[in-house]
C-alpha cells in the first residue's frame, strides 16, 4: 500500500514570546526535531485521533471537499509535546502536507500556514502565527504580526537548550492566564526593546552582549510570571557562572516545569554539572534550514 508522507521540523523562541501575542516582534528558528505524518488507504479504519489530529484531517477535508473515511494517518514525532517546540503546528503541518500529497493539492505557502494556524487555533486560543511560520518555512526569522524579515544566527555562538520538563498546563492556559493579567500593559514594549537588540547581535560574535540581553528578557518572563520558581532557582545558578538563560516559549503558570529553557554559555562543563544536578540533558542547539516538506 502506497504511504504519503509529510515532514515538519519543529521550532525554538529565542525572543519575544508572549509579547508576539501583542503585535510585538519575536524572534524564531526551526531545529532538527521532527514530525512526520504518514497516511494511507485503508477501508477498515477506524480511527480515533485526539483532537488536534481529528481537526486538522475534518478542516482540510471540509476545505477541499475530500472524504477522509478510508485513511489511516499515523504520526511519529522526536518533539516533545507541549514542551515549546512547536509540536502543535508541526502535527498540523506534517498532516496537512501528506493529506495535499494523497490528494494531489498543490496549496500555496499561505493555504498551509491559514490551516495549520486554525488547528493551532484549537489548541491555544490566539496563536501569533510564529510557530506555524517558522515549521512551515525553516531556518530562522524576525516575526512580526505575520510579516519577516531574514534573522542571520552565528552558529558559533555557544547556545545550548535543556528540556525542563512539560508544563502542567498548556500554551493557552498559559497565554489566557498572561493576557488576564498584562493584555494592556506597557511590558510589551519592553520585550520588543529586548527582542530588537538580540536581532542584531545574533549574527556577531558578542557573547558577553548577548548573555546580558537573555538576562533582561529572563527578567521581563518573571515580571509577567511565567517562569517557576524551580525554573527560576535553576537559572540563578547558570547565572552565577557568568552564563544566562530564559525559557523558551509559553513557559508555565504554576508547578515545576517550564518545558525548554535556553542557556548562554561559554563554559560548558560548568553549565553541565548544574544541569545535572536538575536532571537536566544540555543540548547544542541545532537549526534546521529547511521547514516542512514531502519524505
Ligand atoms: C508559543 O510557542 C509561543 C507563545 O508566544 C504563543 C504564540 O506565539 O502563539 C507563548
Amino acid at each position: 500500500m502506497k504511504e504519503f508522507q509529510s515532514k515538519s521540523p519543529g521550532k525554538l523562541i529565542l525572543s519575544g514570546e508572549h509579547a508576539v501575542v501583542y503585535g510585538m516582534p519575536a524572534i524564531s528558528m526551526a531545529i532538527n526535531k521532527f514530525v512526520t505524518a504518514t497516511v494511507v488507504q485503508d477501508t477498515n479504519a477506524k480511527p480515533n485521533f485526539d483532537k488536534l489530529i481529528q481537526f486538522t484531517v475534518n478542516n482540510f477535508a471540509d476545505r477541499f471537499d475530500v472524504s477522509i473515511d478510508s485513511l489511516n494517518i499515523k504520526i511519529d514525532s522526536t518533539i516533545p509535546i507541549g514542551c515549546g517546540m512547536g509540536s502543535s503546528a508541526a502535527v498540523a503541518l506534517s498532516i496537512i502536507g501528506a493529506l495535499a500529497e494523497y490528494y494531489e493539492i498543490k496549496l500555496t505557502e499561505d493555504e498551509y500556514f491559514d490551516l495549520a494556524q486554525m488547528s493551532e487555533k484549537i489548541q491555544h486560543g490566539r496563536p501569533s502565527g510564529v510557530d506555524a511560520y517558522t515549521c512551515l518555512h525553516g531556518g530562522s526569522v524576525y516575526f512580526q504580526k505575520g510579516k519577516i524579515k531574514p534573522c542571520q544566527i552565528n552558529s558559533k555562538l555557544p547556545m545550548f537548550i535543556v528540556n525542563t520538563g512539560k508544563p502542567s498546563v498548556s500554551t493557552g492556559e498559559c497565554v489566557a492566564e498572561v493576557g488576564r493579567k498584562f493584555s494592556d500593559s506597557k511590558i510589551w514594549y519592553e520585550f520588543a526593546e529586548v527582542t530588537n537588540a538580540l536581532v542584531n547581535i545574533l549574527a556577531t560574535d558578542d557573547v558577553s552582549e548577548l548573555k546580558k540581553i537573555i538576562r533582561a528578557n529572563h527578567r521581563l518572563l518573571i515580571e509577567i510570571g511565567v517562569v517557576p520558581h524551580k525554573i527560576q532557582e535553576f537559572i540563578a545558578a547558570i547565572e552565577q557562572t557568568n552564563a544566562a538563560a530564559k525559557i523558551c516559549g509559553a513557559g508555565s503558570i504554576v508547578g515545576d516545569n517550564a518545558g525548554v529553557v535556553l542557556i548562554v554559555s561559554d563554559e560548558m562543563a560548568v553549565i553541565k554539572n548544574i544541569c545535572a544536578h536538575y536532571n537536566f540533558d544540555l543540548v547544542p542547539i541545532q537549526i534546521e534550514t529547511r521547514g516542512l516538506r514531502v519524505v
